[in-house]
């Protein structure tokens, strides 16, 4: 069953059927500010920090499903009728009134027709302003005049997320409304600058800045009583909980449509006057959503494919980049499963999703790692949850203490001890900077100074070295990394025992180390750091190999896991992909544990992370063992590690079996399987229920995770084998054997490049020429800024 489809010219997703089962989501916002909505509108918006700094409020987990929203709702004044421009929060019957929604980039639309009034209300983040826009327009369908009043409602929250959820003692009685010359201010007393303000382009005919006042006493967002009695209260106050209701009595006649614009921004009154005089008028609304449309296109232009492959086409051009980039904007913590309430940044996710763009958001993709590079021991291990602002030096006090000021720990209190550190955590980072480095040229970034979070300062090459050493120095009594407290699984909790996946990032970290170092001319550091590359490979092929695949870790108290004689948690992706992707694995273990896994892990949805599942909690093993059966890290086809297993198919040369992961776990290919997914079909989720759970295919919390990027990376660098080095453009794709050709067009360090590839022997890797501008090369060359060529790479038997 389908619920819509892909508009590839317009970059939307349009829902054509709004009774969704669950959310799909969207993000409104390019910089600090940001919202999430739903199909329906429901959502929140917050400033900067979802933790500290939310603007709107939202109630998690809760009935009906992710509101309150922003909404507009239209009532038919002849016939006291009502309804909302989203499907929600009034609910008509679907066979009265026709909805859809259309997700576009930080922008989402919403669009009904009812009983002769068509009405549209996008919403989005002007890109020069912390101001949320509404640009509604609305028409007269019918043959007759008709009298319509609009009512826009938002509910404000209190800025900190535990004053808003958890003790109202100080909150509920300290904040304020007022209506002034128009404009609704929402006033946090307690704090400095605690306003936010709510403005429309026309002279209001009433108002309600009460939010109890607006909905009514037994009544809910479904039907407030001021919309239901067409009349405002005209209500303002101080304390309590508040909203921003602005009322319009239209006159339409047959054929007339307006358009009315509201505004939701940071500021009091005063600074809601400017923005108003300045996006009052639509010109400038058109110039915001025009600039936010260039700023997608740009992005999207870094590179762009033609393949045989629907799915991978759209998703690449399009929305899988567009779900890596909100990674990197807004981390994880901004989503209806995170709701904002958890500390920053985390460390592994953040450095992974820095790694796999930099070619669409390098200032974006830089500042995430200076802030982990921050966040970095002189142990050499990274603060596992950490605030930025926690480094900022040019941090502005607030002059009083409020309770909703973002904190600032003492570096003792947020300097958390080994114990606590995630085994993996600053590894990642390496693949980052190396990355970073690849996309850029900025090879002087190697030598910046950066401050550690304990005190201290060095060069981010030493920075580099730390880590390393770290967990060169963390291995347990057989020689392979320590697990710590996690490692990638953070439901794998072998502390003192060790982690196979970690000592096969750890091999993959030194080489690409190795290769930095070596590029750079510090001959005795790639020696050095090669030389240990060498001997956690031969322990690892020596420690870890079962047989048939790579063993997951041995618990502290010496038992192997993930072992034939297992029988539960006998296989793990992570511990198998990683031994291939990193390189440690040679090409015969390497395919003997790529049949393996696909024996014993793969499913019509993808790869599962274990099988069979743990069904008896064991802590020696960890939290995984207290997952049911099927769920997220027990058994899942747990999204994140999917594509390191396309990574390492192409490692391998299997392009082929590359392609069938890649189909199984594509979102896109799920459009018409909404029935068993549930989740929409525009962006990947965390998990998939795996085949031990009787919900197994449907998938849950969308957006936000770390499959985004590596999707993202693994495709475009080892399918389509699009891979920057420090001095060339590497093309070398590993695709399925009936792809006859496909194209490129990526524009890398400022120059240009049309690649054609062909595959006229149908292989599945492998590059028999390549000619750029009719000349051959084995590397595209670095071009001069504004510069474009034409490569044309024909795939075979080299030579
Ligand atoms: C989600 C977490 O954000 C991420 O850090 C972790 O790697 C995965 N879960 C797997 O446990």
């Amino acid at each position: 069953m389908r619920y819509g489809y892909f508009d590839e010219e317009n970059r939307e997703y349009v829902i054509d059927r709004v009774d969704l089962p669950v959310s799909w989501t969207n993000y409104i916002g390019t910089k600090d500010m940001c919202g999430v909505f739903n199909h329906t509108a429901g959502g929140y918006l917050f400033y900067k920090f979802p933790e500290y700094h939310r603007i709107t409020r939202f109630r998690p987990n809760s009935v009906p499903m992710d509101g309150p929203g922003h909404y507009v709702y239209l009532r038919d004044d002849d016939t006291e009728d009502y309804w909302s421009v989203s499907w929600q929060p009034v609910g008509k019957p679907l066979d009265k009134a026709s909805y859809s929604c259309r997700h576009g980039f930080s922008y989402s639309k919403y669009i009904c027709d009812y009983n002769g009034i068509h009405a549209q209300q996008k919403l989005f983040v002007a890109p020069d302003d912390p101001v949320e826009i509404w640009d509604v327009t609305i028409k007269n369908t019918d043959i007759k005049p008709r009298n319509i009043s609009v009512y826009s409602y938002v509910e404000f929250s209190f800025h900190h997320i535990d004053m808003d959820n958890r003790n109202f003692q100080m909150s509920l009685y300290a904040a304020g409304s007022k209506y002034e010359n128009g404009i609704i201010e929402h006033d946090l007393y307690y704090e400095e600058n605690g306003y936010q303000f709510f403005a429309s382009n026309f002279k209001p005919d009433g108002y309600d800045c009460l939010r109890d006042s607006f909905i009514g006493d037994y009544h809910t967002e479904k039907n407030p009583i001021v919309v239901e009695k067409g009349i405002c209260t005209n209500s303002q106050d101080t304390t309590l909980n508040h909203c921003g209701c602005l009322q319009n009595r239209l006159a339409l006649a047959p054929g007339e449509e307006v358009r009315l614009i509201y505004l939701l921004g940071e500021g009091n009154v005063s600074n809601g006057k400017k923005m108003r005089e300045k996006y009052a008028n639509f010109e400038a609304v058109d110039n915001q959503f025009n600039k936010l449309s260039k700023f997608w296109d740009d992005k999207c232009e870094k590179l762009q494919i033609q393949t045989p492959d629907e799915g991978l086409n759209t998703l690449t051009n399009q929305w899988t980049l567009y779900q890596s980039e909100i990674n990197v904007m807004f981390s994880r913590f901004s989503s209806f499963v995170e709701v904002g309430g958890r500390t920053g940044l985390g460390y592994r996710d953040t450095a992974q999703d820095a790694m796999c763009i930099p070619h669409s958001n390098p200032q974006k993709c830089k500042q995430r790692i200076v802030e982990l590079l921050q966040a970095l021991t002189t142990t050499g291990y990274g603060l596992h949850l950490f605030e930025p602002i926690w480094f900022d030096k040019n941090r502005e006090d607030q002059s009083f203490k409020s309770p909703t000021v973002v904190p600032v720990p003492d570096k003792e209190s947020f300097v958390h001890d080994i114990k606590d550190a995630c085994a993996d955590d600053a590894l990642w980072l390496i693949g980052a900077i190396v990355n970073y480095i690849k996309e850029t040229g900025e090879f002087r970034f190697i030598d910046e100074t950066i401050t550690y979070a304990d005190g201290g300062e060095g060069s981010v090459y030493e920075h580099m070295i730390r880590i390393l050493d770290f967990s060169i120095r963390e291995a347990g009594a057989n020689g392979i990394c320590k697990g710590l407290r996690a490692d990638w699984n953070d439901c794998l909790n072998l502390g003192g025992g060790e982690s196979a996946m970690v000592s096969f990032l750890l091999y993959w970290a030194l080489k690409q180390f190795v290769e930095l170092a070596g590029y750079l001319a510090r001959t005795n550091d790639a020696k050095k750091y090669e030389e240990n590359a060498e001997n956690i490979k031969n322990v690892c092929e020596d420690v870890l190999w079962d047989g048939k695949w790579y063993i997951r870790g041995i618990t502290a108290d010496g038992r192997k896991i993930g072992t034939h004689t297992d029988t539960e948690g006998k296989i793990h992706l992570e511990s198998n992909t990683w031994a291939i992707l990193s390189g440690a694995a040679s090409e015969e273990r390497g395919k003997i544990a790529m049949e393996s896994v696909k024996e014993h892990l793969m499913t019509k949805y993808g790869l599962m992370l274990n099988a069979p599942p743990y069904t008896k909690p064991d802590d020696s093993i960890g939290f995984v063992t207290r997952v049911y059966p099927g769920v997220k890290e027990n058994g899942a086809v747990f999204s994140h590690p999917n594509p390191w297993a396309w990574a390492a198919a192409c490692n391998l040369g299997l392009g082929t079996e590359a392609m069938k992961f890649y189909d199984a776990l594509c979102p896109y290919h799920q459009n018409d399987n909404i029935d068993v997914r549930q989740s929409e079909p525009y962006s990947y989720c965390q998990f998939i229920y795996g085949t031990a759970h009787s919900y197994h295919g449907r998938a849950r919390h969308p957006f936000m995770t770390g499959t985004a990027g590596w999707a993202y990376f693994a495709s475009t660098q080892y399918i389509l084998g699009i891979q920057p080095d420090f001095d060339g453009l590497i093309i070398d794709p590993c695709i399925p054997k009936d792809w006859k050709e496909f194209s490129i067009v990526r524009k890398w360090r400022g120059g240009y490049y049309h690649i054609t590839v062909k595959n006229p022997d149908g292989v599945e890797k492998g590059i028999r020429k390549m000619l750029i501008d009719g000349n051959p090369v084995d590397k595209l060359p670095i071009l001069a800024e504004g510069n474009e060529c034409r490569v044309e790479v024909v795939m075979g038997v080299a030579g």
